[in-house]
Formats: structure tokens, sequence, C-alpha cells
């Protein structure tokens, strides 16, 4: 079976590129990853890559004159690579309309809050200020809009009152990495089918995909 060819962008720690290629080592999963590129020098991310054996590629964004030819390198090298997905991974630049419109409905990112609420940076600790009682996360398609496009997968998990934002965190995170490895199977297998702002998941019988719920 020939699997699709995925690119990961990161810039940290890479726990959610690690989930992924744990699926990844699945011969049976739809999609392999050819390509993992940061724009953070020596980011653990990048140490997680060469353990798997994966090629890797570091484009600091401040090397380049401007957001465009920062975005046309790591189009280059991706698509260099065969790349025909594109997953967000941790990634910390906001991406323009030219780079998303290469990958059209082909990029995935993951966000640590049930979207649309609390999209932006420091997500936990707004939902802890917000006061709500589930916090969560959601892997959607990509758009030109931050944080936006059609939804994929979201998983809740509960906000307890001893919560800081780094043990909401961490409850959150777990519940990333079991979505967003399920999300890119299904884009992957062609299983996504994008209506309006929906996505739409075929699981063959023409009926979408249950949502993805862990236990509370
Ligand atoms: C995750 O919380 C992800 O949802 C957000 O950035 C964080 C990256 O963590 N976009 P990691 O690098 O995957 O560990």
């Amino acid at each position: 079976m020939a699997r699709v060819k995925v690119g990961v962008l990161i810039s940290g720690r890479g726990s959610n590129l690690q989930s992924l290629i744990d699926a990844t080592a699945d011969p049976g999963y739809p999609a392999e990853i050819a390509l993992v590129v940061s724009n953070i020098p020596e980011v653990y991310g990048l140490e997680r890559a060469r353990a798997a054996g994966i090629e890797t590629a570091t484009l600091p964004h401040d090397d380049y004159p401007n957001r465009a030819a920062f975005e046309e390198s790591v189009a280059r090298t991706l698509v260099g690579a065969g790349c025909e997905i594109v997953c967000l991974a941790g990634f910390m630049r906001v991406l323009g309309s030219d780079f998303v419109a290469r990958w059209p409905n082909r990029m995935l990112n993951i966000h640590p809050s049930l979207l649309p609420s609390f999209k932006g940076l420091h997500t936990q600790r707004k939902a802890l200020e917000a006061g709500v009682t589930l916090a969560g996360c959601t892997v959607h398609i990509v758009t030109p809009d931050l944080d936006d496009g059609p939804i994929l997968a979201q998983a809740a998990v509960p906000v307890l009152p001893s919560d800081t934002e780094d043990t909401l965190s961490a409850r959150i995170l777990e519940q990333e990495h079991r979505i967003y490895p399920a999300a890119l199977a299904w884009l992957a297998s062609g299983r996504v089918r994008i209506e309006g702002r929906r996505a739409i998941l075929d699981n063959g019988r023409g009926e979408p995909d249950p949502v993805v719920m862990p236990p509370v």
C-alpha cells in the first residue's frame, strides 16, 4: 500500500510529532512522515525525528528578509520531499494564504482548546480564567485564518477545581496524542470531505464517524 507523504512543522518539544511518529510505525497506517521542519534550531522535536530516522530541516525564520521568503523556503523544502499533507504540530508561526493555498484541505493543525473557543496563545490559562468545566483539543484543517477551519476531531476533558495551567495542559495533551493520529489517518485515507465549514468523515457506509471522546 502506498502511504501518503506527510511533512510535519514544529517549533518545540514535539510530543505531538512523537504521537504521529508512533502511529506511522504501524505499516497499516495510511501516512508516513517524509520530513520534519523546524523554524527553531536544536529543539527536542528534531531529535525525536532523527531518532526515528526521519529527514529534518531547520529553517530559522530570522534568517529570511520577510515572512514570504521564509514561507517560500519552507514550501519548497516540503515540496522537494514530496509532502502531500502538512501537519502543524506546535508550529509557532502564522502561515500566510499563499502557503496555505499550496495544500488546500491538506493541512492540519492541533490546537489545545475546544475550538472555536479560545483561539491563539495561552488557551489553557484562558479556559481556567473563563471558568469552563470542560476543556479539550481540536484537530482542524488549516485556513488562512488563525485556529479556524473545518474541525476533524475534538476531545473533551474535565476542568478540575484544583487545576493549574500545567495540570490542565497535561490532561489535554494526552488527548491531543490520541486525536491527531486518528485525524491524520482519516485525511490520508481520503475519508474527509469538506462541505462549507464542516468536515464530513466518511466511514465507507456514508455515515459520519462518531466524535472521538475519551472516558471522563
Ligand atoms: C500543543 O499543545 C499543541 O496543541 C499546540 O502546541 C503544543 C505543542 O506541543 N499547538 P508539542 O510540541 O507537540 O509537545
